[in-house]
């Protein structure tokens, strides 16, 4: 089993993530780290809570991080993820599970002093690996791999026309981690999680096959969905962040190529992942940017976890449900 920590700001995409994540057998989730992003970064910890008590998992530990990002003041995405981040569902904390004492960036910093087979899956803005590279410059050399959910490269942003809101909310530090990390920035972003559309016809299949789980996806997606039909109309909803744990998993979900990127921090274009493809800036490559993804084969990886599901049962059933 491979081990990763997880990064996140849940956010409902980050829950599914997450849920994704715990129960898939290839890896081992070691900690989660929160972030400043859909939600403060209080309440995405709580939900990190809520979504370890649903999975009876509360032995992973977790380490709070920012509470804003680093120059600039914070902007929540509470308007697409609710006021609680779960898409106001509201539901309580049942366990009296405590986080660690250390905080976020100062834990990353630390674990990867020196070499550890552990891999970091960054789902929020990466306001805590900027700052754990400011405390250990080094970090990037001793991981496994660094997946990122964030920015874009031929698609339309989500919260400017250029930028993706991860990238978006905390550009100073996407911009030093693409510039000093140090080692390869495996960027799932917008061009392949727009093919991830978790539509009606699922979010019923789900509840079909396991009403708790499949419930528990549904109630928290409606907000998210009305949120998409008013924004884009898109019917049902583009879950980002679980295509970024299912590529870890399986990286042949995910087509892309190696390119050096930058982050532009200010102006109209702040949040821009700037992707050298034709080498213009004679850089090394320090991203693999995905252009191209099955999203058939990411919602059978996906199902069949989240659903405890046979995965020929969910092949035949998507083939009768025409997902791709
Ligand atoms: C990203 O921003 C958040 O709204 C989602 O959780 C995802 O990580 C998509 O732009
Ligand atoms: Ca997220």
């Amino acid at each position: 089993m491979r081990k990763v920590i997880i990064d996140c700001d849940p956010g409902i995409d980050d829950t599914l993530a997450l849920m994704l994540a715990i129960k898939a057998p290839e890896i081992e989730v070691v900690a989660i780290t929160t972030v400043c992003g859909n939600a403060p970064v209080d309440i995405g910890t709580k939900n990190v809570i809520k979504c370890l008590e649903r999975l009876d998992r509360l032995d992973i530990p977790i380490y709070q991080g920012a509470k804003q990002p680093l120059k600039q003041p914070f902007i929540s995405a509470q308007d697409t993820h609710g006021m609680d981040g779960l898409g106001e569902t509201n539901r309580p904390i049942n366990s009296r599970k405590t986080i660690e004492d250390q905080g976020a960036a100062s834990f990353l910093a630390q674990t990867f002093a020196q070499d550890v087979p552990i891999s970091v899956i960054a789902l929020g803005p990466l306001t805590n690996i900027a700052t754990a590279l400011q405390l250990n410059p080094d970090m990037g050399r001793h991981m496994d791999r660094f997946v990122t959910m964030g920015g874009t490269y031929k698609s339309h942003g989500n919260c400017s026309p250029v930028a993706e809101y991860n990238y978006w909310c905390d550009p100073d530090a996407a911009a030093l981690v693409f510039d000093k990390l140090g080692t390869c920035i495996e960027m799932v972003g917008l061009d392949v999680t727009r093919a991830i559309v978790f539509t009606p016809t699922l979010i019923e299949y789900c509840c079909r096959m396991d009403p708790d789980t499949g419930g528990f996806m549904r109630d928290i997606t409606r907000f998210y969905v009305d949120f998409h039909w008013q924004q884009e109309r898109i019917l049902g909803c583009v879950i980002n962040d679980p295509l970024a744990i299912a590529y870890f998993i399986d990286d042949t979900l995910c087509q892309g190529f190696d390119s050096y990127t930058a982050v532009e921090t200010k102006g109209l274009s702040r949040g821009q992942t700037l992707v050298d493809r034709y080498d213009f800036w004679q850089k090394a490559a320090n991203s693999k940017i995905m252009t191209d993804v099955d999203s058939r084969q990411f919602f059978k990886k996906f199902l069949t976890v989240l659903l405890n599901a046979h995965k020929e049962t969910i092949e035949a059933d998507l083939e009768k449900l025409q997902m791709g």
